[in-house]
C-alpha cells in the first residue's frame, strides 16, 4: 500500500504510540483489502461507550486506555488515548441514567457508559448516543470520504447523501479517530458506487410501510449488491427513505443504492449504472410484496402482544409526532408497553413540543440512546412484540427469542391499545 510521508510519520509514532497502533491496524486493513492507500476522513462515526461485561473486565485491568487499546485499536498493551485528530460522534450504545427503573437494563452498565461517555468526551466525541447521527446534526457533504459503523447510517450517507463510507467497525473507526485516516476501498472509489442490478418496482411503493417492505424484498435479492430502483415510486421523505435502506441492510448488505431522481449520484438511470448493463433485473411486484411482508411476519403466531416498538432506526420528528396523533385520548392495554425509540437530541424536541405528554399520557415511552436489539432489552415477561420496523422485525425474535409482528405504524398502535395483533396486509 502506497504511505504518504505523513502516514509514515503517524505509523513511526511521531503523534505517540496509540495513534501508531492506529496506523499499524489500518494499514493491516488496507493490505488485506488490497486498497492502494488510505484516504483522509474528516467525519468518524463509531463507538467506543457501549457497555459490555468484556469493557468492564478490561476497564478493570486498566481504565478505559486499556478497553479503546484492546478493542477499539487491536493493540496488545494499554496505551494512553489522545484526543481524537477528527470530528467523531458516537453511535447508540445502552440505556442511559435517565432509563434507570424505566426499562429493565442493569444499573452496573449505565454506571460504565457513564464512565466511558466522559473519558470519550473529554478526548473530543461528540456523544450523539443515535444511529441515525445524520438526524442530529452529522450530515456529511456528497463525496465526503467518513469512516461509520452502523449498517442502517452507512447506508443512508452513501446513498441519500452521497458521502462515501464502508461499513466499518469499532476497530477501524477507533483507528480512523485518532489519524484521520482509512483504507480507500470499495464504497470511496467511484467505479464500486455504480448500480449493479436493476429493480423494477411493479406495485405502487407509497408509504412508510411500503417502503420498508420493498427494502426487505431489495436486500434479500440482491444482497451485497448495488440496486438501481426504478418504476412505481412516489417521492419518499426521510422516514421512508430511512426505513428503505435499513430494511435492505438487514435482509441483505446494501450499503449503497440509488433511485434515479432522488438519490444525489443518479440523475438519470444511465448515470446510476455508469454506462454498464445492469447484472441482474429483479422486480418487486404484488407477489413479492406479499412474500416480503409474510417473511417478516413468520415469527408471530400468538396475537396477544405485550410489547410494540417504534423508532428503528430511531424515529425522526414526523414519526414521534405521528405516534402522538394516533395515541391522542387513548390508553395502552393492561400489560402492554410502547416504547418510541429517538435521538436523544430529538426526544428534547419532542418533548418541548408537547408530543411525549400526549404518548406518555397514553402509557408509552419516548427512549433514547439505545433499542432493544443494540441494549438486548425488552420489557421483563415479553413473549410477543409488534413493530414498524423491518430491521427490528428481522433481528428481535433471534436476540430476545420472542415472536414478532410487523405492519403499519397505525397497526402497532392499535395492538398496543387492544393487547391484539390485528394487523393485516393491504
Ligand atoms: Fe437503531 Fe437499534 Fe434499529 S440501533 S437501527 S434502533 S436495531
Amino acid at each position: 500500500m502506497i504511505l504518504t510521508d505523513d502516514d509514515r510519520r503517524l505509523r513511526d509514532g511521531d503523534e505517540g504510540p496509540a495513534v501508531a497502533a492506529a496506523m499499524d491496524l489500518l494499514v493491516r486493513y488496507g493490505e488485506a483489502l488490497d486498497a492502494e492507500r488510505l484516504c483522509d476522513v474528516r467525519n468518524v462515526a463509531g463507538t467506543t461507550t457501549q457497555p459490555s461485561p468484556v469493557k468492564a473486565r478490561l476497564v478493570a485491568e486498566g481504565g478505559w486506555d486499556r478497553a479503546f487499546s484492546i478493542i477499539n485499536l487491536d493493540a496488545d498493551d494499554t496505551l494512553p488515548i489522545p484526543p481524537m485528530a477528527v470530528p467523531t460522534c458516537q453511535l447508540q450504545h445502552g440505556f442511559g441514567r435517565d432509563a434507570v427503573g424505566v426499562v429493565p437494563y442493569a444499573p452496573e452498565m449505565v454506571a460504565l457508559q457513564d464512565d466511558a461517555e466522559a473519558f470519550v468526551g473529554a478526548r473530543g466525541v461528540s456523544v450523539l448516543a443515535t444511529c441515525t447521527p445524520y438526524q442530529v446534526g452529522n450530515l456529511p457533504v456528497r463525496g465526503e470520504h467518513c469512516a461509520w459503523m452502523e449498517s442502517s447510517a452507512v447506508v443512508y450517507a452513501n446513498s441519500v447523501l452521497g458521502a462515501r463510507t464502508n461499513c466499518e467497525g469499532g476497530a477501524s473507526t477507533g483507528a480512523a479517530s485518532l489519524t484521520g485516516r482509512i483504507p480507500c476501498w470499495g464504497n470511496h472509489r467511484d467505479d464500486e458506487r455504480r448500480g449493479t442490478h436493476h429493480v423494477r418496482v411493479e406495485t405502487p411503493v407509497a408509504s412508510f410501510l411500503d417502503w420498508g417492505l420493498l427494502g426487505y424484498a431489495v436486500g434479500d435479492a440482491v444482497q451485497e449488491g448495488r440496486p438501481v430502483v426504478t418504476g412505481d415510486l412516489a417521492l419518499p421523505d426521510l422516514t421512508d427513505i430511512k426505513h428503505f435502506g435499513a430494511a435492505a441492510a438487514s435482509s441483505g448488505g446494501v450499503e449503497l443504492y440509488h433511485v434515479p431522481g432522488v438519490t444525489p449520484e443518479a440523475p438519470t438511470t444511465e448515470t446510476a449504472f455508469g454506462g454498464r448493463p445492469p447484472r441482474e433485473t429483479v422486480v418487486f411486484g404484488p407477489a413479492e410484496r406479499r412474500a416480503a411482508h409474510e417473511r417478516l411476519n413468520d415469527q408471530g403466531t400468538s396475537e396477544d402482544v405485550d410489547f410494540v416498538l417504534l423508532g428503528c432506526p430511531h424515529a425522526s420528528l414526523d414519526q414521534i409526532r405521528d405516534a402522538a396523533r394516533a395515541l391522542e385520548g387513548r390508553r395502552l392495554a393492561d400489560g402492554t408497553e410502547l416504547w418510541i425509540m429517538a435521538p436523544r437530541a430529538l426526544a428534547a424536541v419532542a418533548e418541548r413540543s408537547g408530543y411525549t405528554a400526549v404518548i406518555e399520557a397514553a402509557g408509552g415511552r419516548v427512549l433514547t440512546d439505545s433499542c432493544p436489539a443494540m441494549s438486548r432489552t425488552a420489557p421483563t415477561g415479553t413473549r410477543v412484540f409488534a413493530t414498524d420496523s423491518a430491521k427490528q422485525a428481522h433481528y428481535l425474535p433471534a436476540i430476545l427469542g420472542i415472536e414478532a409482528w410487523f405492519g403499519t405504524t397505525a397497526e402497532c398502535v392499535d395492538a398496543a391499545v387492544t393487547g391484539r395483533w390485528r394487523g393485516e396486509l393491504r
